[in-house]
């Protein structure tokens, strides 16, 4: 039997156990066309909190009573489509179930790398073009700057801190637990910053009292505040996400808001899904440095298809060191 999560109730703040239901699907014949697909990986992410929302955005909210969706790695069973065959390993849309019919131009066979297929979710996948092209493209950062970026011990985050080492950068990670810390220093990060231990912008201030040319902003809230009072003149900020605030009702305030005049702070958000386009470019700069090891990847695994809200739901506690992940 075919089962998949549904979206039971709309959450107010952080959602709950309670908003998602698991029920039996029935699937759609086998079109022209069309693959049926055993998930093996499900993606759980962040912005799948946007979606809870009946809100317009630049992805159509989930529906209530209605499977999710989400991105997921698995094997092609059945294949009514030229090119995909038994066996194939493909990426697509139709995660937070275990099975899927989806047609075969919204599935992608996954490049030829010597690598987990899991990293195709990580940092091969999303997590890492994003990291890349905030970086690198959004954020402009060059070698020799200072980049400071938040949520470091994260999917996104310790791709950040690696690329940028990579690329002859000076990086301050900030992170919510000693052990996590303790990860983003492992990765090569030369300042890292507790912020459940102290104030976030008197730590920045003591490891770098000289500002920052950068800012990856995972988090929102008072490290995008932190990140304002230490920019240096015409620093540049790529804000990626703000899973501080996805739960929260009050809008944040902002004590540093005006240093953006003073000193010609750039802010630009971006969405990775901009950039889908320019993958071969992400492959080919991203490909050999995890080949090298000078890009490593480190995943949460929760097993089970039952596990996938508890999974959801610890994005939001910190529970994930790493990319977060459901195996099937
Ligand atoms: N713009 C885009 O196209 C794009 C694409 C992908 C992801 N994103 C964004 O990038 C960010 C990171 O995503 P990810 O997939 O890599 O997730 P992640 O960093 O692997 O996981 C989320 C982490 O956020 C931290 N966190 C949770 N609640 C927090 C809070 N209230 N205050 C501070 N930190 C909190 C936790 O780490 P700690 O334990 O260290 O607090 C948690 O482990 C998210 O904001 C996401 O929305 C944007």
């Amino acid at each position: 039997m075919v089962r998949a999560w549904h979206l039971k109730s709309r959450p107010h703040g952080l959602p709950a156990a309670d908003d998602f239901e698991l029920k039996d699907v029935a699937l759609p014949e086998l079109g022209e066309g069309m693959v049926r697909v055993r998930n093996r990986w499900l993606s759980v992410d962040p912005y799948m909190r946007g979606r809870m929302n009946d809100a317009k955005s630049y992805i159509a909210p989930f529906q209530l009573g209605e499977p999710m969706d989400g991105g997921a790695i698995g094997e092609v069973l059945e294949s009514r489509a030229d090119g995909f065959a038994p066996g194939d390993l493909v990426q697509h849309m139709a995660g937070w179930r275990d099975e899927a019919v989806v047609p075969a131009r919204a599935v992608n066979k996954l490049p030829d790398f010597a690598v987990e297929p899991q990293q195709f979710l990580g940092v091969l996948g999303v997590p890492g073009a994003t990291a890349w092209f905030g970086l690198l493209d959004v954020a402009a950062a060059k070698p020799g700057e200072t980049v400071f970026v938040s949520a470091a011990a994260g999917a996104v985050g310790s791709a950040v801190v690696q690329i940028a080492k990579a690329k002859g950068m000076t990086v301050v990670g900030s992170a919510g637990a000693a052990d996590k810390c303790n990860y983003v220093r492992s990765l090569g990060a030369d300042h890292v910053l507790d912020y459940k231990a102290g104030p976030i912008r008197k730590s920045l201030a003591a490891a770098v009292p000289d500002g920052i040319d950068v800012y990856f902003d995972n988090v929102g809230g008072d490290h995008f505040d932190a990140a304002l009072a230490l920019a240096r003149n015409h620093a540049r900020f790529a804000i990626c996400g703000m899973i501080g605030d996805y739960n929260s009702a009050e809008p944040p305030s902002f004590r540093f808001m005006t240093r953006i005049i003073a000193a010609r702070i750039r802010i630009r958000g971006f969405l990775v899904i901009d950039y889908m386009g320019r993958m071969g470019e992400f492959y080919a700069g991203m490909a050999p440095l995890v080949a090298s090891g000078a890009v490593t990847s480190r995943d949460t695994v929760y097993d089970g298809l039952e596990a996938a809200p508890d999974a959801f739901l610890g994005l939001f506690s910190g529970a994930n060191t790493g990319k977060m992940l459901v195996r099937l």
